[in-house]
């Protein structure tokens, strides 16, 4: 095989995955803004059912890993949203009836009706526990 080939192969591939990754709406490449860097710990796997709940219902809006999106919510992992500022009684809250505007520009939350309490227990959990692996508790 000649070099020739390398070179068109080579290309190729590149050409496949940049197609790809353009054609991937922005979520799915992991490419949102994050508003502030965080850290992922390894969390045992009783966090798994809080984790998927978050990722389908709140990461849209408040970071995958909790860090905030620009232009649609704010990060969990910020002074404000640490349990003796928002308690668990916030969390519900916000998911059952929404958040009226306050402390960003972002606008309202709406009430998230895809989670119930039990649910919203365990994205809570999920949402401490990451909280606390970035120094905030
Ligand atoms: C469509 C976007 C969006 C989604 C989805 C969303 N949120 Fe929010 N959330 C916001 C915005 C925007 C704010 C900030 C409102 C403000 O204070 O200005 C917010 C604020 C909050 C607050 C703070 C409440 C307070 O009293 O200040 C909590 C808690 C919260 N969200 C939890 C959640 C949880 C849990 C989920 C998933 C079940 C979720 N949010 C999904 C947009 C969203």
């Amino acid at each position: 095989m000649n070099k020739i080939y390398y070179f068109y192969a080579a290309g190729g591939i590149i050409a496949v995955i940049s197609l790809v990754y353009f054609l991937l709406p922005d979520q799915a490449v992991g490419n949102e803004k994050s508003i502030v860097e965080t850290v992922m710990p390894s969390l045992d796997s009783r966090f798994d059912k809080g984790a998927k709940l978050y990722a389908e219902n709140c990461a849209q809006c408040h970071g995958k890993t909790l860090g905030g999106v620009v232009g649609n919510g704010p990060p969990f992992i910020h002074s404000y949203y640490v349990s003796g500022h928002h308690d668990d009684d916030a969390f519900y809250r916000a998911v059952s009836v929404g958040v009226q505007a306050h402390h960003w520009q972002f606008g309202n939350m709406p009430k998230i009706e895809s989670v119930n309490r039990d649910q919203a227990q365990r994205i809570i959990e999920y949402i401490r526990a990451v909280q606390l692996a970035n120094g905030l508790d």
